[in-house]
């Protein structure tokens, strides 16, 4: 049980604005953020959700707190405002990596053959939570690698000095964005690697909110 244990949860993809009516995002959905946001308050924990742009229904019986936000800026405004309050925080958000480096007032006209936009990388925001990391804070990340999977992955644990990273299969046809279903893997500090099967995105958010549990009592 995670009995009033506070949470944040981030989920879904950010757009990042080019001009008033256009953006650059991605196909992340929100699913599986969503379904670990309700795993963690059917636990009993007291969840933020913070999440991007999502045509998912986001009904109040998801958790206590629901966020919406647009940009990687706003999110990382959000998780920031809240961070110091939480003890477990999930980072499933599909957060853009770059994002133009100016965001034109009127909508651009299209008077060229060719047009270029300048990007420029966006805060990583797990890695400040990771690096700035309380005692009492268990942080998750997620990682999705298409070569050296678990080495990538294990990486990207020690650099955003992570508790525990989900890694995403890309192997399976009905895993990742877009899908009902998803193919994990779970990576800790101890060099526990769990490989997972094919599952529906409310059975994979109740393995990894079983595995934070788990950790979490041994860590108490
Ligand atoms: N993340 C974040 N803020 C960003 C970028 C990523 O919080 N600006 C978080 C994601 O929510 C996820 C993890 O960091 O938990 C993913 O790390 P990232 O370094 O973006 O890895 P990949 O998306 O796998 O891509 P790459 O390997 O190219 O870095």
């Amino acid at each position: 049980m995670l009995k009033g244990k506070k949470c944040l949860v981030t989920a879904g993809p950010t757009y990042e604005a080019i001009d008033p009516v256009r953006f650059i995002g991605n196909r992340s959905s929100g699913k599986m953020g969503i379904e670990i946001a309700k795993k963690l308050s059917q636990e009993g924990a007291e969840v933020i959700l913070v999440i991007g742009p999502t045509s998912q229904p986001l009904s109040e019986d998801i958790c206590k707190e629901i966020i919406r936000v647009e940009s990687s800026e706003e999110m990382y405004l959000a998780v920031m405002s809240h961070i110091n309050q939480v003890e477990i925080g999930v980072f499933s958000a599909a957060v853009a990596d770059y994002k133009p480096k100016l965001v034109a007032t009127e909508k651009l006209k299209k008077n060229e053959n060719e047009l270029t936009i300048e990007l420029v990388k966006t805060k990583d925001i797990l890695k400040e939570v990771g690096l700035n990391k309380k005692p009492n804070q268990f942080i998750v990340g997620f990682a999705l690698e298409t070569n050296n999977e678990i080495d990538n992955a294990i990486s990207k644990l020690n650099r955003k000095n992570l508790d525990m990273i989900v890694l995403n299969s890309l192997k399976n046809e009905g895993a990742g964005f877009q899908h009902d279903t998803n193919q994990i893997s779970i990576l800790d500090r101890e060099n526990n690697l769990i490989n997972f099967e094919l599952k529906t995105k409310t059975e994979v958010a109740k393995d990894i909110v079983n595995y934070i549990e788990t950790k979490m009592s041994r860590n108490d």
